[in-house]
């Protein structure tokens, strides 16, 4: 079902919530990747344009007590979408109260006031996690219209996103939120064929959803990573040392039976005596792992096989690192694959779920190569398993 977007509501004159997920990874209160602020940015530059009065708010972290609440205010946050706006940005350090109303009531159109981490109501309570119906109801009560555009947290049902669109009378998308439904919901829909699927990362357990749901799907599942020596296991191979979930081996057998030929795990690893970015690199075909040797990447031969499947897609679909790209020498699978992928850039859709197979991008340097890098980890993740996001389902239908 078709979303109402920001471009179906009129904002001028309006008080304009607009969720953003700004839980942005910060280190010592410098942020380290922003790009979810960048992401977020045209949707509040339209809402200013046409003349609404923006009340910009986010979680950030998790924040359980006191020392949470000193690590985690959105206020350098606030200070980096000012320069970007290029405007001023008037934090105001609350989530509710006499200043935080002033604030609101005295912003003019055009202007953008951003309010303290929603987090900090999880403190006495879990209010905003758990969607308490009160806190919905009251940020609800600061604004005239809702704009979600926190993909981030569309698996989240929250007070600031779920909560707020009950008690508003109108709720609609913004631009990224908008983007990430096209693309990955709609990619999930409707794929231009072959629809190639590439999953990694470190547990079966953690993806056996989005597996099952991908194989219904796509023409050819590749998985990687740590998740593929518990298939290996399964296929009655031996995998040394290698990362293993001795009980999801039973799990794994009947995924391959289900896939009936469409997961495809190559035939050599990379691997290691110890997870270390200096250990020894071997290549082992898949029959020949030694006892005291770990995989730690996909091998040559398989990121070959990976690439043929590659070059002919339409449409490619990945979520999670297929080696320890963190360890130069163990990149190269992840990086070669990600070099595939953005060699199709002309012709096909290519989608990274967020999470680590973006970071992994971004690091290589390769962000432009793919259509769309998803702003969401847990998100992304819950939409390729094909279920239904609350933060998407409380957003009006067109
Ligand atoms: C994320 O970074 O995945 C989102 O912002 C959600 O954060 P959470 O896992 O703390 O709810």
């Amino acid at each position: 079902m078709a979303k109402k977007t920001v471009k179906d509501i009129n904002v001028k004159g309006k008080k304009v919530l607009i969720r953003v997920d700004f839980n942005v990874p910060m280190k010592d209160g410098i942020i380290t990747d922003e790009n979810r602020i960048v992401e977020a940015l045209p949707t509040i530059k339209y809402v200013l344009e046409k003349g609404g009065r923006a009340i910009v708010f986010s979680h950030l972290g998790r924040v359980k007590d006191d020392a949470d609440r000193a690590k985690n205010s959105l206020e350098p946050v606030a200070k980096r979408l000012s320069e970007h706006l290029n405007q001023k940005v008037n934090f105001v350090p609350f989530t509710r109260g006499i200043e935080l109303e002033t604030a609101v009531n005295a912003l003019k159109d055009g202007e953008v006031l951003m309010f303290e981490n929603t987090r900090f109501e999880d403190i006495k309570g879990k209010k905003e996690s758990n969607n308490d119906p009160e806190l919905g109801k009251y940020w609800a009560s600061l604004g005239d219209l809702f704009v979600n555009d926190a993909f981030g947290t569309a698996h989240r049902d929250a007070a600031s996103n779920v909560g707020i669109a009950a008690h508003i009378k109108s709720t609609v998308a913004g631009f990224l939120l908008e983007k990430e439904i096209n693309f990955i919901g709609g990619t999930l829909e409707n794929p231009a064929r072959p629809f190639v699927a590439i999953l990694g990362g470190a547990k079966v357990s953690d993806k056996i959803e989005v597996i099952q749901n991908l194989l219904k799907i796509a023409d050819k599942v590749l998985i990687g990573g740590g998740m593929a020596f518990t298939f290996f296991k399964a296929m009655g191979y031996e995998v040394g040392k290698s990362l293993l979930e001795v009980d999801k081996v039973e799990l794994a057998k009947e995924l391959l039976k289900e896939a009936n030929g469409k997961i495809e795990l190559g035939n050599d690893v990379f691997t290691g005596k110890a997870f270390d970015p200096e250990t020894e690199r071997n290549i082992r075909p898949i029959d020949q792992i030694p006892a005291d040797e770990l995989g730690l990447d996909i091998g040559p031969n398989t990121i070959q096989i990976f690439k043929s499947y590659i070059e002919n897609a339409k449409t490619v679909v990945w979520n999670g690192p297929l080696g320890v790209f963190e360890f130069a020498k163990f990149a190269e699978g992840t990086k070669s694959v990600a070099l595939a992928i953005a060699s199709i850039k002309d012709q096909a859709t290519t989608i990274i779920g967020g999470g680590d197979s973006a970071a992994a991008v971004i690091q290589f340097g390769l962000s432009d190569g793919f259509t769309h890098i998803s702003t969401g980890g847990g998100a992304s993740l819950e939409y390729l398993e094909g279920k239904v996001l609350p933060g998407i389902a409380c957003v009006d239908d067109k």
